[in-house]
């Protein structure tokens, strides 16, 4: 199999020491990734951006990344994560949040896909005090970005054989804003007539999701109640260590750990699994995925956030011993 080079963003986040025993798993599991470190400290400039130049420049090389969680920037200055999707045109959020087999979860097969569109909305930055005391922040919504993101998560429910989606917004109060998200997303639903299409309140879809979380398959949201309804969904299958997200543009696939942790190396190791399969590796995918199912069946080596007492290094000895 031939090597594959990936961008590997650390990150200043919790964990993000944990990734040079990752890429050794990996490495022993039978990956073939060449791996391009990347530091990813907000530069010193405070005119700058909080992502040095090269590690865009990295990603767009390669075409994937491996990222991990990154510390918010500095002062004003924007979430590097944030830059990163801008940056690269990474307009398409995707998080499946289905069970990871012997992980604990309010919920047991779910399977579901949160389709965020992942460059408008209140995320442009535009945030203005416009009197003292009296600050406006901008919600942003195009006819272009709501097609493509539409277009996006239909094409992908039919490569994924999903026959529902979901539009969820707001459009009984941001009449304009989510008014033209939700007329998009109907109009492009017109030329997919074989995905069953609903819309749905957003405070009742996360009702919906809490109550009832199987009759989901895919929501496609605005930005911001993509990455609320993200972590809402992943909460129901037993949080951090159980998904991971995909940022993903026309050129470019960044798998990103969503949360660090410093003591569980899961949320980290879920997206280098999934990065595998994209790269068509899936023997080694296959290995590393049949590990964790041992280490969370065997329960003897569990980090401590999921009840054991295992250090990271411990849990990594023991996915190594699982493969
Ligand atoms: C996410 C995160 C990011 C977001 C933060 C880190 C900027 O919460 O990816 O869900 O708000 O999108
Ligand atoms: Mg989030």
């Amino acid at each position: 199999m031939t090597m594959r080079r990936v961008t590997l963003i650390p990150g200043d986040g919790p964990g993000n020491e944990l990734f040079a025993p990752l890429t050794a798993l990996l490495e022993a599991a039978g990956a073939r990734v060449e791996w391009q470190w990347m530091r990813s400290e907000a530069s010193e400039d405070a005119l700058a951006s909080a992502l040095p130049a090269a590690c865009i420049q990295s990603v767009r090389t390669n075409g994937v990344a491996l990222k991990g969680p990154m510390l918010p920037a500095k002062g004003r200055l924007e979430s590097p994560t944030i830059t990163l999707r801008k940056a690269l045109g990474l307009y398409a959020g995707v998080r499946h949040v289905r069970n990871l087999a012997g992980l604990p979860a309010r919920y047991q097969d779910v399977d579901l896909v949160v389709i965020r569109e992942n460059t408008e909305d209140v995320y442009a930055g535009l945030e203005h005090e416009v009197h003292p005391g009296v600050v406006e922040s901008i919600k942003v919504v195009t006819r272009v970005a709501s097609e493509r993101i539409f277009r996006f998560a239909y094409r992908y429910a039919r490569s994924h054989g999903r026959q529902k989606l979901a539009i969820v917004h707001k459009a009984n109060i941001m009449k304009r804003a989510d008014g033209l998200f939700l007329d998009v997303g109907r109009e492009v639903a017109a030329d997919y007539p074989d995905v069953e299409t609903r819309d749905v309140i957003v405070d009742n879809a996360c009702m919906q999701l809490v109550q009832r979380p199987h009759q989901f398959q895919v929501l496609v949201c605005g930005n911001l109640y993509g990455d609320i309804l993200s972590d809402l969904a992943a909460g129901l299958v037993g949080g951090v260590s159980a998904v991971w997200g995909m940022d993903q543009g026309d050129d470019c696939v960044v798998f990103e750990a969503i949360h660090g942790s410093a003591e569980n190396p899961l949320p980290l190791l879920m997206p280098a699994i999934a990065l595998l399969g994209h790269l068509g590796q899936g023997g080694a995918q296959a290995r590393l995925s049949a590990a964790v199912e041992r280490l969370l069946a065997d329960g003897q080596s569990l980090p401590r956030d999921l009840g054991g007492h295992a250090t990271p290094l411990e849990v990594f000895a023991a996915l190594r011993a699982a493969l």
